[in-house]
């Protein structure tokens, strides 16, 4: 019997989404998989219930007032089971010095990293406090921590997430409603590949990136996050709150190319 449901944003994604959703729902959770693409959420969720795992798919556009409170009011209660859990994981990339930032490009963005996360929270708040409590974990960013080059309106809207995971977990603590933060490293996904082909090869960037970058030389997998992120849903995890968990084989703690002193 499922533990109630909980709702993941864009997880369908072939990156973090699908680690996330897959370890919500291996954790024994409905995972209500979110997202704009809906036939890759009927064909995720589908393949989840092959496994005998229980999720279900539905149209999400986090940037959409209207489809977030179609999903939370209408869509989880008719699942039956008490809604337990939010991972904001929707969220869409920019690689662009500030000038060229374009305000539209700028709204677009936040409409969907920042603004969308405030949204499916207001929307689950009430949903998680009817059901005595639950979890609200964010997706964010180590390019909030420090920044690389052409980041800044992405870390700025992952860095409003941070405060806004802070504030959520402080407005809502005493209802038994936590909220925490996953800052990932560069974690393998179809986008990341992308952008890294756009600029040549991109087996040799990932090589070069955690070889040089990173302290622990490995690729980090969408699984890990799902994992942790299942962590923080989780009772285990019930006096954490308004926490960063760095997930980064160490990236945002180097300052220097790690080649250096090593034998
Ligand atoms: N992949 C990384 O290295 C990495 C690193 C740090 C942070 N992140 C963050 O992790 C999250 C997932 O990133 P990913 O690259 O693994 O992608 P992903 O594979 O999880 O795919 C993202 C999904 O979000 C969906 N989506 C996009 N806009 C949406 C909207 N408006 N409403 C609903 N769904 C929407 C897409 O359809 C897609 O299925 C993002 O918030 C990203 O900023 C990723």
């Amino acid at each position: 019997m499922s533990r109630g449901v909980v709702v993941v944003t864009g997880g369908a994604g072939d990156g973090i989404g699908q680690g996330v959703s897959r370890a919500v729902a291996e954790a024994g959770w409905t995972a209500l998989i979110g997202d704009l693409d809906v036939a890759a959420a009927q064909r995720v969720s589908a393949d989840l219930r092959a496994e005998g795992l229980d999720a279900v798919g539905a149209p999400l556009d986090v940037a959409d007032e209207r489809s977030v409170d179609e999903l939370f009011g209408r869509k989880v209660p008719s699942l039956g089971g008490p809604l337990r859990g939010l991972v904001n994981n929707a969220g869409v990339g920019l690689v662009k010095p500030l000038g060229d930032v374009s305000a539209t490009e700028w709204d677009e963005l936040h409409g969907i990293d920042l603004r969308g996360a405030f949204l499916c929270a207001r929307a689950a708040i009430p949903l998680l406090a009817s059901a005595g409590g639950g979890s609200i974990v964010n997706i964010g960013s180590v390019q909030a921590l420090g920044p690389h080059v052409g980041y800044s309106s992405y870390a700025a809207a992952k860095g409003g997430l941070v405060g806004l995971t802070r504030g959520i977990a402080a407005d809502y603590g005493w209802e038994h409603i936590r909220c925490s933060i996953i800052p990932p490293g560069l974690v393998d996904s179809p986008q990341n590949r992308e952008i890294f082909a756009s600029w040549g090869d991109a087996d040799q960037f990932i090589k070069d990136y955690v070889g040089t970058r990173q302290m622990i030389p490995r690729l980090i997998t969408p699984e890990e996050i799902g994992d942790l992120a299942a962590f923080l849903l989780s009772d285990a995890s019930r006096s954490i709150t308004a926490a960063e968990i760095t997930i980064d084989a160490g990236s945002s703690r180097m300052a220097f190319d790690n080649r250096e002193g090593r034998s």
